[in-house]
């Protein structure tokens, strides 16, 4: 491992996603593990004493104390670049104050998401939005990812929207708990339960989606504007959303070529990017498939597992294609889509090695 990696912090290590974002970091190729900053609740403690993921926590970080520190300690400490997973209200005014100084931030909260100079990014399907970050000049970058649901509809959907010239899209999620971070939902409230409502989820869906789908146009993003309607359920799964989506199609190509679109997608192939799934959609054949179960870790090279979208149960009946699409709401949909925006402003030559 080359010892001229880019250092880096987490802010919100304690969290759900940010204990993805430890375990993603402990041994990067490019980036070095990470300061862990967290708030009230995790401050001071050791990393091994918050940890909640099923696995264990990464060998390298488990006895890491977790820091309190602002945007301006990790300024003045020469951090260059910060992985976010705070929570919406107060990501907002601290990743501004690191951006301000100069630090460039990757994160996972709505706050800025799609706001000037801060574009949403999934790398296979819109990297061309990162030129729209701004940066430099004493300011660092800030790039979003998207709401989870929508980081795996758009990489399902990316391949075959051009063969179909859809009409309208219709989603219905089935979204895991950890898509609440942690404690999330209360036990008692989704026991033998489904909920039929995740505030403003549908309306994140369809706006994100639509920007990540859209056109760059100069400064700015055209969005796509074929609706895309959403329903937004819990349901008692632990980590992968689960989306049925169904397209509207203006377009009739045969169901070989909608199979062929999906499985030589690989828009990062020529690129050496370390969490980039290769293939990014891995398409099913059994009747039954994809599960959040089974199907939640998908994603090759092992750096890249939980990165790569499961598509099944494609049934086209023109004019209608319908399928499921299931993807890690914590990797893809979280840590994993930061780290690959970020791999992907590093290779682009867009992070500098100290805050600028
Ligand atoms: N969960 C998902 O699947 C998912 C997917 C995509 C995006 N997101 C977004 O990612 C963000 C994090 O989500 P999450 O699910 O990880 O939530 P979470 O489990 O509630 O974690 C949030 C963490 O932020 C920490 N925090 C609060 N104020 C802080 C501060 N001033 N400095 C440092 N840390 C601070 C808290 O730390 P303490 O524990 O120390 O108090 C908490 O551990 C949210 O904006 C969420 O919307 C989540």
């Amino acid at each position: 491992m080359s010892d001229d990696r880019l250092g880096c912090a987490v802010v919100g290590a304690g969290g759900y996603i940010g204990q993805h974002f430890a375990r993603l970091l402990a041994d990067h190729p490019r980036f070095a593990p990470p300061l862990l900053v967290a708030g009230e609740r995790s401050g001071g403690k050791r990393l091994a004493d918050v940890w909640q993921l099923a696995e264990a926590p990464p060998a390298g970080l488990a006895e890491e104390r977790l820091l309190r520190l602002g945007p301006a300690a990790l300024a003045r400490r020469g951090v260059p670049l910060v992985f976010s997973a705070l929570p919406s209200g107060t990501a907002g005014p601290l990743e501004r104050e690191l951006v301000r100084r100069g630090v460039s931030v990757f994160s996972n909260a709505a706050d800025h998401r799609a706001a000037p100079g801060a574009p949403l990014l999934v790398p296979e399907v819109n990297a061309d939005h990162l030129a729209l970050a701004r940066g430099g000049r004493g300011r660092g970058l800030l790039v979003t990812n998207p709401n989870c649901s929508a980081a795996g509809l758009v990489v399902a959907l990316a391949p075959v929207l051009g063969a179909l010239r859809p009409a309208s899209i219709h989603v219905s999620t089935y979204q895991a708990l950890s898509g609440a971070g942690y404690p999330g939902v209360p036990s008692l409230a989704i026991t033998d339960n489904v909920v039929p409502f995740i505030r403003d989820e549908e309306e994140k869906v369809a706006r994100e989606s639509s920007i990540l789908l859209g056109a760059r146009a100069g400064p700015q993003v055209r969005a796509l504007r074929t609706p895309i309607v959403a329903h937004c359920v819990r349901v008692g799964t632990r980590e992968g959303h689960l989306e049925a989506v169904t397209v509207h199609a203006r377009r009739r190509p045969s169901g070989d070529a909608l199979r062929r679109a999906w499985t030589t997608f690989d828009p990062l192939r020529a690129l050496s990017l370390a969490t980039a799934p290769h293939p990014p959609v891995v398409v099913r054949q059994e009747p039954d498939r994809p599960q959040p179960l089974r199907d939640r870790w998908a994603g090759t090279p092992a750096r890249a597992r939980g990165m790569a979208v499961t598509v099944g149960r494609i049934r086209w009946t023109p004019p209608y294609l319908r399928f499921f699409a299931l993807s890690h709401n914590a990797v893809r949909g979280g840590a994993g889509g930061s780290v690959l925006n970020a791999e992907l402003a590093l290779e682009a030559g867009r992070l500098p090695r100290r805050p600028s």
